[in-house]
């Protein structure tokens, strides 16, 4: 991150450079994501029974009939044997089949049907059409809403969201819930009744008597709520500092970041070299840009992750989280950076400590004003051009309304909706190479959200290019939806 004006010249940044780190870069259109459909469907293979073509090398040919008659009798036989066998391999496999498709999870990232077994693809999940045999892809649609994390409920039948009025709800259910958005149970921090809003005129209410059934099967459309209390679900812990604001406003000048200030911030390191950061979600999920893994940064056994560490020169000495899986956005486009987003699972769930904890994901219904204060945290260069820096940085930029960010003297229209800029049109303070991956944060109803990832600007710091951010807003639906399909 830089805090003082570049001298030029400036180049166009569209995204983090190699540079001389892995130089050789992939076929433009080449896809970097390892294959995991095979394209063709395995072949059966055939058996063609080996039938002797040639005459039995017996220099006498025995032309009696009952000895013919032998002959035939015992080459059924072998035909019967033969087929007998053949038809158990044939039993063996449809079998073996049968129970891979029943028993097994989905092919790929397509989402399992719990009761049938059908699989169908993640965009079928509460998008008002029934798609499995016995509707759960769309009677476990959950979220949660606006910055007070109001519990919500999608009913199919009226293809609207509901938010679930407190009577007889217990943490129990607030499980279920949580996990059916793809979190783990071990996490759930809370749920708590908040007073109904006016506008909430319709709720989703269990109903006591339908015995113990599935949550969903409980739930019933009502108008009354006695409560007079919605559900507030927290299926994690999230964004909340160590270091509070108060302490934070004595540093005083300075940018250097205290530890447990900014908790999710991590540093993501390719042999031994930090090359982008990112922002932990969850104890096995981590967000960050879409363009710091691409190409040879596809394989996720490149990486390594340290967390709750300030100083790069402390992570050569560790040994860092290693990474299992990571899945770029399906649309991330490399020219225009449109949805710069990317997950990285870890092979080993992160332990949360003061200094090692998750941000808050921005849930739908929220809304980040134009010039909102934002924070920027990385090791990214000091000033354009420059190298990673040692320390955590840590800067404040305002958020810049998308039509002042597209003007033709800013942008001029490079800022897709999957985008949302921050930072200052007169220059001077910016995120830089290094940054990117890494969280764009505000503050809101005391907890810290997570309002966008580093992802792309003209130079660094220089007036009328601002930096340009993944609108982690728009992505909330696509992260959901792969914590739960690779849970
Ligand atoms: N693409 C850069 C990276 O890979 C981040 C650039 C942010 N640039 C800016 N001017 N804000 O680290």
């Amino acid at each position: 991150m830089t805090s003082t004006v570049s001298p030029p010249p400036y180049y166009e940044n569209r995204g983090f450079q190699t540079e001389n780190f892995y130089s050789a870069r992939p076929q433009v259109g080449a896809n970097p994501y390892p294959q995991y459909f095979s394209t063709n469907v395995p072949s059966v293979p055939t058996y063609i029974p080996r039938v002797s073509t040639h005459q039995s090398s017996s220099p006498v040919a025995p032309s009696s009939s009952s000895s013919s008659r032998m002959c035939s009798s015992s080459r059924k036989k072998i035909i019967i044997i033969v087929s007998a066998i053949l038809l158990v391999i044939v039993c063996a496999i449809a079998a073996f089949l049968i129970w891979y498709f029943v028993e097994n999870r989905c092919l790929g990232s397509l989402i399992e049907c719990r009761s049938s077994g059908v699989c169908i693809s993640p965009s079928q999940w509460c998008d008002g059409v029934t798609d499995c045999p016995n509707e759960e892809d769309e009677n476990r649609c959950v979220r949660l809403y606006g910055p007070n994390f109001i519990l919500e409920v999608y009913s199919p039948v009226s293809q609207t969201w509901y938010p679930v009025c407190q009577d007889d709800w217990t943490d129990d259910f607030g499980k279920i819930a949580c996990k059916d958005m793809g979190y783990s149970v071990d996490t759930y921090y809370f749920s708590q009744g908040v007073a109904t809003e006016v506008t909430f005129k319709s709720f989703m209410k269990l109903n006591t008597s339908a015995g113990n059934t599935d949550l969903y099967k409980r739930l019933q459309n009502s108008d009354y709520c006695e409560s007079g209390s919605v559900v507030s679900l927290r299926c994690i812990e999230c964004g909340v500092p160590t270091i509070s604001t108060t302490i934070m406003s004595r540093i005083v000048g300075g940018s250097m970041a205290m530890l447990g200030q900014w908790p999710w911030q991590v540093s993501l390191h390719v042999q031994g070299t930090h090359i982008c950061g990112g922002s932990i979600i969850t104890r096995d999920w981590l967000v960050t840009a879409a363009h710091c893994v691409e190409g040879q940064f596809s394989d996720p056994s490149v990486w390594s992750v340290y967390a709750g560490i300030l100083s790069q020169n402390q992570m050569l000495s560790g040994l860092g989280y290693r990474v299992q899986q990571i899945i770029s956005h399906p649309d991330y486009d490399t020219d225009s950076k449109d949805n710069d987003v990317a997950l990285m699972k870890l092979e080993t769930p992160m332990h949360f400590t003061d200094t090692v904890r998750p941000v808050c994901l921005p849930n739908p219904g929220m809304m980040f004003e134009p010039n909102q204060q934002c924070w920027i945290s990385g090791w990214g260069a000091e000033y354009q051009g420059g190298k990673t820096a040692s320390d955590l940085n840590y800067v404040m930029v305002p958020l810049i309304e998308s039509s002042t960010c597209n003007s033709v003297s800013v942008y001029d229209g490079m800022v897709l909706p999957t985008m949302v800029c921050a930072g200052y049109l007169e220059g001077g303070i910016d995120s830089c190479q290094g940054d990117s991956g890494g969280p764009l944060v505000t503050n809101k109803n005391s907890v810290w959200w997570l309002v966008g990832d580093t992802s792309w600007g003209t130079g660094c710091a220089t007036a009328n290019r601002p930096g340009v951010y993944g609108n982690m807003t728009v992505f909330t639906d696509w992260i959901y939806k792969n914590m739960q399909a690779y849970r």
